[in-house]
């Protein structure tokens, strides 16, 4: 299935994928017990996002994108937190809009 939008910004692709290296950083060190699966989670979904956004190619990204979002729900399903049995409840699906309505990324 298509984007509705897709404003072929790969410099903002990439500055993300590092957001993203720097957050796992950081909750590695909050969320010891994590490590391992969150590390076996990002480093190919963030290495296939840099990849789509350096070869400038949509469709790699889409698919490194949906396959992060898999990721991150096949991990709540199989992980508890807190009073929770499993995060199945936080269920991940592709973003419908911006995650702030007043910041564009557009170029
Ligand atoms: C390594 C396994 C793992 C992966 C991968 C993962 N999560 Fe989680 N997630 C958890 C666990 C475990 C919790 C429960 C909180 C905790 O123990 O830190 C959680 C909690 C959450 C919560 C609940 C609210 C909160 O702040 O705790 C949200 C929202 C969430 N994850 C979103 C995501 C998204 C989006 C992704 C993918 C981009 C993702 N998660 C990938 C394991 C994971």
């Amino acid at each position: 299935m298509p984007y509705r939008r897709q404003a072929g910004n790969w410099d903002v692709v990439t500055f993300e994928k590092y957001r993203v290296e720097e957050t796992v950083k950081a909750n590695v060190i909050t969320r010891p017990a994590r490590k391992d699966a969150l590390e076996a989670w990002s480093k190919p979904v963030v290495e296939a996002i840099g990849k789509a956004a350096t070869d400038k190619k949509p469709q790699s990204f889409i698919q490194a994108y949906d396959n992060a979002i898999a990721g991150c729900n096949a991990c709540h399903a199989a992980m508890g937190g807190g009073p929770l049995k499993t995060m199945s409840v936080y269920k991940i699906t592709r973003a419908a809009s911006p995650m702030f309505a007043n910041i564009g990324v557009n170029p």
